[in-house]
C-alpha cells in the first residue's frame, strides 16, 4: 500500500499557494508592478507616460519587441498590423450560427479559438516568422472581430475595417459606423477609446495571462491559448469586474444608498463586494485607475454630460471607502475598473462589451507574454502540483458487492 503522505516529504521542497499568491510562475522583462507604491511599469516606462503620450500600436511594439519604436519602425509595424485587419469572409457567416441575445464574450471565445481552423498557416509556433504572422493576426483582427460581435447583437450589418484610421478610431468606426449615414471620428473620444486600450494592454501574470502561458506551455497554437485568454478574463473577478461596477453604481442608485452597500461590503455573511475595488497585487491605488478617472471626465465634458449620476455615486463611494476603516486596515482602492465602465458606457458600449473591449487591448499583452515563453529556452510545460485530500489506497468492490 502507498502512504501517500509520505510522497510529499521524498519531493523535496513541496510549496502549497492558492490562488499563487507568493509564487511567481516564470521570469519576464515586460512589465513591473510594485503593488505597495502603485506603480506600473512596461518595459521601464510608466503607465501615466505612455497613456499620456503614447499611441496603442507603439505600445503594442514596447510590449513585443522591448524597445520604443523609431518613426521607421512605427511604420512598419502600422502597415504590419493593418493589413491584418480584415478576417476571412467565410467567418462572417460562422458568426450567424450563435444565437442573436449571446453574450458578446462567448461569441468571442468561439470566434477567436475558430482562428486556427481558418489561418492554419500560422499555426507553426516553431517558425519564428509564423509566431509574428500570428501575432499581427490576432492583435489586428481582435477589433474586428469584437465589432463584428456587437453588430451581430444589436442586429446592424458589418462594418469593414477603415486602414487609414489609427487602431482606436477604426474600432470606433466599426462599431458605430451604420452603411447610410456619414460617422465622424471625435478625436476626444477616439484618444479616450485609445488610452483605455494602453491602460488594459498587460499587466504581468494575472489570471489570463497565465491560463495564455500555462496552455501555450503545452505547444497549443496562439490563436486556442489566445482563445483561453479570453475564457479566464470573463470571470467577474478579472475582467468582468468592469461590467460588474457599472451594475453596482447602477444597482446602489442614489448617493444616499452608498452607506448600506458600504455596510454589506463588510459584512462577512453577505457575499457582496464592492466592484471595481481590491486588487491581489495593488495594495494603493491602482496608477490605472488615476489616469481612468481623469479619462471618465474628459469624455463626459466632451459629450456635454454635466451630471452623470453614475459618476457622482462612483465619486462619493471612492470618498467615502477610502476614509473608512474597513477598506483602509484591508488596502482596498479603486481598480482600474472601477472608472471604466462609466467611460464606455459614455462613449456607447453597452456593458455586455465591455469585458470584450478589455480582451481587445490585452490581446497583445497575452501575445508578448506568450511570445517571451516560447522563446525562454528553459521554458517547460505548465504543470503545477497537488496535495491530495483524497481516500488512501484501497481496493476495487464488484458492483454487487457495494
Ligand atoms: N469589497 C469588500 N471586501 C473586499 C473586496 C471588495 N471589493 N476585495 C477584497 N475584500 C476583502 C475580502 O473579503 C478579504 O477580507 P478578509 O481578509 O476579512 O477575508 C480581504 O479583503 C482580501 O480579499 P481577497 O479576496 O483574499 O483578496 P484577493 O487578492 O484574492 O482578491 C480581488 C483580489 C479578486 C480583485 C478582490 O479584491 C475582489 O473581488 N474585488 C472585486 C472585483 C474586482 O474589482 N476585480 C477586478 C480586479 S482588477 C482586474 O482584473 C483588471
Amino acid at each position: 500500500v502507498i502512504d501517500i503522505g509520505a510522497l510529499y516529504s521524498t519531493t523535496g521542497a513541496f510549496t502549497y499557494d492558492p490562488g499563487f499568491t507568493s509564487t511567481a510562475s516564470c521570469e519576464s522583462a515586460i512589465t513591473f508592478i510594485d503593488g505597495d507604491a502603485g506603480i506600473l511599469l512596461h518595459r521601464g516606462y510608466p503607465i501615466d507616460q505612455l497613456a499620456e503620450h503614447g499611441d496603442f500600436l507603439e505600445v503594442c511594439y514596447l510590449l513585443l519587441y522591448g524597445e520604443l519604436p523609431t518613426k521607421a519602425q512605427k511604420d512598419d509595424f502600422d502597415y504590419r498590423v493593418t493589413r491584418h485587419t480584415m478576417v476571412h469572409e467565410q467567418m462572417s457567416r460562422f458568426f450567424t450560427g450563435f444565437r442573436r441575445d449571446a453574450h458578446p464574450m462567448a461569441v468571442m471565445c468561439g470566434v477567436v479559438g475558430a482562428l486556427s481552423a481558418f489561418y492554419h498557416d500560422s499555426t507553426d509556433i516553431s517558425d519564428p516568422y509564423q509566431r509574428m504572422v500570428a501575432s499581427m493576426r490576432l492583435i489586428a483582427k481582435m477589433p474586428t472581430i469584437a465589432a463584428m460581435a456587437y453588430k451581430y447583437h444589436i442586429g446592424q450589418p458589418f462594418i469593414y475595417p477603415k486602414n487609414e484610421l489609427n487602431f482606436a478610431a477604426n474600432f470606433l468606426h466599426m462599431c458605430f459606423a451604420v452603411p447610410c449615414e456619414e460617422y465622424k471620428i471625435n478625436p476626444v473620444l477616439a484618444r479616450a477609446m485609445e488610452r483605455i486600450f494602453i491602460l488594459h494592454a498587460d499587466h504581468e501574470q494575472n489570471a489570463s495571462t497565465s491560463t495564455v502561458r500555462l496552455a501555450g506551455s503545452s505547444g497549443a497554437n496562439p490563436f486556442a491559448c489566445i482563445a483561453a485568454g479570453i475564457a479566464c478574463l470573463w470571470g467577474p473577478a478579472h475582467g468582468g469586474a468592469n461590467e460588474a461596477a457599472l451594475n453596482m453604481l447602477g444597482e446602489i442608485g442614489h448617493v444616499d444608498h452608498i452607506p448600506e452597500f458600504i455596510a454589506r461590503a463588510k459584512d462577512k455573511n453577505d457575499p457582496f463586494r464592492l466592484m471595481g475595488f481590491g486588487h491581489r497585487v495593488y495594495k494603493n491605488y491602482d496608477p490605472r485607475a488615476k489616469i481612468m478617472q481623469k479619462t471618465a471626465h474628459e469624455v463626459l465634458g466632451e459629450l456635454g454630460i454635466k451630471d452623470d449620476p453614475l459618476l457622482d455615486i462612483a465619486m462619493e463611494l471612492e470618498k467615502i471607502a477610502l476614509t473608512d476603516s474597513y477598506f483602509i486596515e484591508k488596502k482596498l482602492y479603486p481598480n482600474v475598473d472601477f472608472y471604466s465602465g462609466i467611460t464606455l458606457k459614455a462613449l456607447g458600449f453597452p456593458t455586455t462589451m465591455f469585458t470584450v473591449l478589455f480582451a481587445v487591448a490585452r490581446t497583445v499583452g497575452w501575445i508578448a507574454q506568450w511570445k517571451e515563453m516560447i522563446e525562454d529556452p528553459h521554458q517547460k510545460i505548465g504543470r503545477p502540483r497537488q496535495l491530495y485530500t483524497g481516500a488512501p489506497e484501497r481496493d476495487y468492490v464488484p458492483i454487487a458487492k457495494r
